[in-house]
């Protein structure tokens, strides 16, 4: 039996993102998207919006000490020439009430959501130039009413993840399909992190101490096969390094999202940089699995969890140690969960993940600290059935939660052998 031990001051949070729990968010493109795309509707979602005490509740009953939280767009400016006062307020009251309670508001400006509005005025979206003078416009506007309250920010969420959803995979509006163009997709990802180094800019002109970054979903990755080293190069860069190499001096944290491992191979047949196979979960349901299996894909191992992803806890140490290797900067695990209905698997995916983080940490990296996706049950993306939440939409708490609580407290947990 060990104790691994954490230190003192390092950060226990959650994380959520507006769509996803506040409910009502029918300023948003996602809002009609939902139903041009079959998806469940998000409807109230966990209904934030009107239940932030309870959010509160959780959080305390947990003992944590940071929550990560996104201000949806679409509510604070919901046209073009109008700011929502009141709705900005209501975050500023949020942020209050946490800092009350010891706990610290980390706020996020974008967080895959865009109101529809934008899109209207700019079918190109990030594709073109419009889009980057929007954000910075409402980014100012935001960061200034909560600037007094918040220090931390996140400009983005998964700015890769959110440029192949939207003009890649055409999942999220407008619904581009690119994917076989990835030039194009590059070039939209260059302007992102060129507009998260001004939105950097801003937040430090509006308060010169605050701490900024973004966060980057990185996979582990490695080759399927000896011989595929170079597609996983090529994958690893465009996926995840170029955006950081982009905003290189623009980070005081780097954020990571981590969930899972992915085998990459390459196939001639591939459009992706390096002739690259990603074998994430979505894109072998979108070829299907003889078409997987032509691509020559891999398979991940052991059994998957309700999104399809690999439980994969060593990883998050890997992709720790080495971006701490390229960067040497202070490192934010901004989230990291499974979605399992049962909760069955939560405890077990919670420990052996913060295991992973410790190692890294013993070997010199510098991690402040682990935010769990998610506070509470919450829409995916186009489904209600993926459970990620420590507690459920009631507000009850969910197997894992109890487990997450007493490491929060405590700083430390027992692992065997
Ligand atoms: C991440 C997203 C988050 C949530 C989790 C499961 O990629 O940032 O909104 O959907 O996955």
């Amino acid at each position: 039996m060990a104790i691994i031990t954490f230190p003192k001051a390092f950060l226990w949070g959650a994380s959520t993102a507006a769509y996803q729990v506040e409910g009502g968010n029918s300023g948003s493109a996602l809002w009609a998207w939902e139903g041009r795309k079959g998806w469940e509707p998000s409807g109230e979602a966990a209904g934030s919006w009107e239940r932030f005490d309870e959010d509160l509740a959780c959080l305390k009953s947990l003992g944590l000490n940071a929550y990560r939280f996104s201000v949806e767009w679409s509510r604070v400016q919901p046209s073009p020439d109008r700011f929502d006062d009141g709705a900005l307020g209501r975050y500023v009251g949020w942020a209050r009430r946490l800092q009350a309670e010891g706990i610290r508001p980390f706020v996020c400006l974008h967080h895959f959501s865009e109101p529809s509005w934008l899109l209207e005025l700019h079918p190109e979206g990030w594709l073109g130039d419009s889009v980057p003078a929007r954000f910075l416009r409402f980014a100012e506007r935001a960061a200034g009413a909560l600037k007094d309250d918040v220090a931390d920010w996140v400009t983005f969420n998964e700015p890769m993840v959110f440029l192949v959803g939207a003009y890649g995979m055409g999942h999220f509006p407008p619904g581009r399909r690119l994917l076989v163009r990835p030039r194009a997709l590059a070039e939209a990802g260059a302007r992102m992190a060129r507009t998260h180094n001004e939105a950097y800019r801003l937040l430090h002109r509006l308060r010169p101490e605050c701490r900024a970054g973004f966060t980057q979903n990185v996979a582990a990755l490695d080759p399927a096969r000896p011989g595929d080293e170079e597609a996983v190069e090529s994958w690893d860069r465009f996926m995840h390094r170029d955006f950081m190499d982009a905003a290189r001096g623009r980070m005081d944290y780097l954020g990571i999202n981590y969930y899972t491992r992915i085998f990459v191979n390459r196939s001639p047949f591939s459009p992706l940089p390096g002739r690259a196979v990603p074998g994430y979960a979505e894109l072998q349901a979108g070829v299907g699995r003889l078409g997987y299996r032509l691509l020559g894909g891999r398979r991940g191992e052991g059994e998957p969890t309700d999104m399809g992803w690999e439980v994969h806890p060593e990883g998050l140490g890997r992709v720790v140690s080495a971006l701490w290797r390229e960067h040497g900067l202070p490192i934010l695990i901004l989230e990291n969960g499974i979605a399992d209905a049962s909760g069955l698997r939560r405890e077990a995916y919670i420990r052996d993940h913060l295991a992973s983080l410790a190692s890294a940490m013993r070997q010199g990296a510098e991690v402040r600290g682990y935010f769990h996706w998610s506070l509470v049950d919450n829409y995916e993306w186009g489904s209600y059935r993926p459970r990620f939440g420590l507690h459920s939409r009631d507000r009850r708490p969910c197997p894992g939660a109890e487990f997450y609580g007493r490491v929060a407290r405590s700083g430390e947990f027992e692992v065997h052998g």
